[in-house]
């Protein structure tokens, strides 16, 4: 089947072309298994990967980029400022581009809102981007309070909120007042950490279309208009994975995956932080 998943972006806020389907790495161990997962996505057509400083393989993505030999203008990266740097970003977004061995990254994110640094972390964000260390900056785990008190500040809007979202974590209300204000939602943990990969409700859904569970979860996050990051080391679902832009989800299949949110989360809750 032809991959067509190179053919599909979203345009941020600024311009920049951002594909809508990507590899995530968290939990993806540094060395052989980061290297080959991101080589085997990037051999299968993926060309956005996203990463982040705690994840601990930053290197490994750069060394499979350079591997790849897929051209640098042809890559979307992302990753994210750690909460205890929040102080001083422009230091490790530096440290961050030395360790993948870039010279900009595509988005960088604030990781988390910590209270007390991320009024300061994003002034600094607007300046790194300002000066071109980054093609885009955004938030992660950002709530609908923590993004109204970041409009109070912010000059430059976040062009992204990634935040975890799946049909039993399914939070419209964010997803809204993101579109509302120009803000791409980028859905986490997409598969539930694959922890609801057999959900009976799921497998029929699936059984329907002749997709998998996985297929099903990532076209959902895809047609609700979100830019979707599972993670998988293993080839053959890497490829599986990517096997969703040859159907999408009726109406009223969306309509029920609408009734499945039980707020399960699988990671860390940003409520009241
Ligand atoms: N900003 C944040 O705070 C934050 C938090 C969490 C995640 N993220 C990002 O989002 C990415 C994705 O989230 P995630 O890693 O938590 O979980 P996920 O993508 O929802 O699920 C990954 C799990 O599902 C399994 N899996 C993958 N494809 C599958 C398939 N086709 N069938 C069955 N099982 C499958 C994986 O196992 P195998 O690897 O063994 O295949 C892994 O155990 C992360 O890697 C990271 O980049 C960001």
């Amino acid at each position: 089947m032809q991959n067509l998943v190179l053919n599909q972006s979203v345009r941020l806020n600024n311009g920049v072309e951002m594909p809508v389907f990507g590899l995530g790495v968290w939990k993806t161990r540094s060395g052989k298994e980061c290297v080959d997962a991101v080589l085997s996505a990037l051999e299968l057509g993926y060309r956005h990967i996203d990463t982040a400083k705690i994840y601990g393989n930053e290197s490994d993505v750069g060394e499979a980029i350079r591997k790849s030999g897929v051209p640098r203008n042809e890559l979307f990266i992302t990753t994210k400022l750690w909460n205890s740097d929040q102080k001083d970003p422009r230091k490790y977004l530096e440290e961050s581009l030395k360790t993948i061995g870039v010279d900009q990254i595509d988005l960088y994110l604030i990781h988390f809102p910590v209270a007390g640094t991320r009024k300061q972390a994003w002034k600094e964000l607007e300046k790194a981007y300002k000066d071109g260390l980054a093609r885009a900056i955004g938030v992660s785990n950002y709530t609908i309070p923590h993004l109204q008190e970041l409009f109070q500040y912010a000059e430059i809007t976040p062009a992204v909120n990634q935040v975890e979202y799946h049909p039993f974590l399914n939070q419209n209300d964010l997803l809204n007042t993101c579109k509302k204000n120009n803000i791409v939602l980028e859905a986490y943990s997409p598969l539930a950490h694959g922890q609801r990969i057999s959900d009976p409700k799921l497998a029929k859904i699936a059984k329907k279309y002749g997709k998998t569970p996985a297929q099903i979860l990532i076209r959902w996050a895809i047609d609700k208009g979100m830019v979707v990051i599972p993670k998988s080391v293993k080839r053959e679902r890497i490829l599986e994975n990517s096997q969703v832009f040859d159907f999408s989800l009726s109406g009223s299949d969306l309509q029920e995956m609408e009734t499945w949110n039980e707020n399960f989360r699988t990671c860390w809750d940003p409520t009241g932080a």
